[in-house]
């Protein structure tokens, strides 16, 4: 039992009323302790031990990792120790790519092979173009690409050998590569539009928007303060720690499932309107109020419950999400170019009112990243099915980093948790006519 060095030790006691007996456990760094060590507390020899009871993980660290750190009190988001308003100010999506997949930021030599590499990946095979056609006009962007990804494992069965360093790289580069071309693809067959294939010249982004929006001629060049708008979402969006989507992507990884079957999983945790699916949410909310004037009524539904302030609340940031301030800024911006988003004067009321009352204020509801990220997105001309999509797209980047630092931790094995168990007892077959 280690010493901390003040006098005291790093260890918890635990006593068992129940028997009286108490037990030593270690305090590992961050206030920790290892779950398995509440196991050798017993009332009998023959017993299984204790298990903690977390529903929704809201108390359990599940790794060890060296990706994100966020602290949720202060309002602090780092990507691999680098303060996200930095990373939004100076840097690029596919710069910020490689410091969270690779752990440090690149020099410029292995930053312009490692752009040179997702250029190159960003065509699909065209049967994903018949996949796609498969689809009803009116498919959700997101359902498309879910199924997309999922598929793509069935082009590369290669990448099945995800104990492979070189292998699982490839595959990573493949992902963030491909994402936008079948996003773009995805939102072409929603409009009825022919496909543009990547054009390699471009940025990630112009890239993106080229894909996007050109029509009827041949050279498009995207507006660059929208285009760099939309690196800095990608920037923003890019990881955030043990969230849902990356939780999946890691359970589902850890049974040696291909990175392209994981992501499609990871995908569908992202696609619900409590995760990424929540700036799609808060359009749809905030058409829904339609003026200033409705508001009053609409904040009376949410202090009944009979509403959710979509937008708005976090597990983990109990002060304003950071995220949600540059993008704030970042609205202005592209407001200037595309004329301002007739909803914004709805969410800086909803805002306002939330900051200051009492249900939100001791609830800790502060705007988060979704909140003002749709506005952007409908003022560039993006349908609301869209926007998930856009949240998946750098996310990639998150989930594949949390994917390969899981394969690579020693302590990490397949993921299974416990439960409690609360149905019923053991009982006998009884035959259906005597049923009822
Ligand atoms: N509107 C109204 N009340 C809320 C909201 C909200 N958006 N969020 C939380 N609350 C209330 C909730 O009713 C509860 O009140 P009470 O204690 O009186 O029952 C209290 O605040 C705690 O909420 P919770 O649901 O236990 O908190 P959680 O940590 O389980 O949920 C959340 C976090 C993000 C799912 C939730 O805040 C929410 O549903 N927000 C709206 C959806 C949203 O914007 N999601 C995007 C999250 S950020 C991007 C991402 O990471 O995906």
């Amino acid at each position: 039992m280690a010493d901390n060095g003040d006098g005291g030790k790093d260890t918890l006691t635990i006593r068992d009323n129940r028997t009286g007996r108490e037990y030593e456990v270690d305090i590992l760094e961050g206030d920790v302790v290892r779950a398995m060590d509440l196991r050798q507390i017993k009332v009998e020899d023959g017993d299984f031990g204790m298990m903690s009871y977390d529903p929704a993980f809201t108390n359990t660290a599940s790794t060890r990792s060296d990706i994100t750190y966020i602290d949720g009190g202060k309002g602090i988001l780092r990507y691999r120790g680098y303060p996200i308003e930095q990373l939004a100010e100076r840097s690029s999506f596919l710069e910020v790519a490689y410091l969270l997949l690779k752990g440090e930021l690149p020099t410029q030599n292995e930053l312009d092979s490692f752009v040179h590499d997702v250029t190159f990946h960003t065509y699909v095979h065209e049967n994903m173009i018949k996949l796609l056609e498969g689809f009803r006009y009116d498919a959700h962007a997101m359902g498309m690409m879910i199924s997309a990804i999922g598929a793509l494992s069935t082009f590369y069965p290669e990448a099945k050998d995800v104990l492979d360093a070189d292998v699982r790289w490839t595959q990573i580069v493949r992902l963030v590569a491909k994402m936008p071309t079948l996003a773009a693809y995805a939102y072409r067959h929603h409009r009825g539009l022919p496909y543009v294939y990547p054009e390699n010249e471009l940025s990630y982004t112009a890239n993106f928007l080229n894909m996007l929006y050109r029509i009827g001629v041949k050279d498009y060049h995207p507006n660059p303060v929208l285009e760099r708008a939309l690196d800095v979402l990608f920037i923003l969006h890019a990881d955030h720690e043990q969230n849902c989507s990356a939780t999946t992507m890691r359970v589902i990884g850890s049974s040696q499932a291909d990175p392209f079957s994981a992501q499609a999983g990871a995908m569908a945790a992202l696609y619900g309107p409590l995760h990424g699916g929540a700036n799609e949410a808060v359009l749809r909310m905030l058409s829904r109020i339609g003026s200033v004037d409705n508001i009053p009524a609409f904040m009376d539904k949410v202090r009944n419950r009979e509403e959710r302030l979509m937008g708005f609340g976090h597990r983990v940031y109990k002060a304003y999400d950071p995220r949600a301030s540059i993008i704030k800024r970042t609205a202005d911006e592209v407001f200037q170019v595309t004329g301002r988003n007739p909803l914004l004067d709805i969410a800086l009321e909803l805002e306002k009112i939330a900051l200051n009352e009492e249900f939100f204020v001791e609830r800790n509801l502060y705007p988060n990243v979704d909140f003002y990220s749709g506005l952007i997105y409908q003022a560039m001309g993006f349908p609301v099915e869209m926007f998930p999509v856009l949240f998946a797209i750098p996310r990639s980047v998150g989930w594949l980093a949390q994917w390969q630092e899981m394969l690579e931790d020693p302590e990490q094995r397949i993921a299974r948790p416990r439960q409690v168990f609360t149905g019923a007892e053991s009982r006998d077959f009884v035959a259906i006519e005597s049923r009822g």
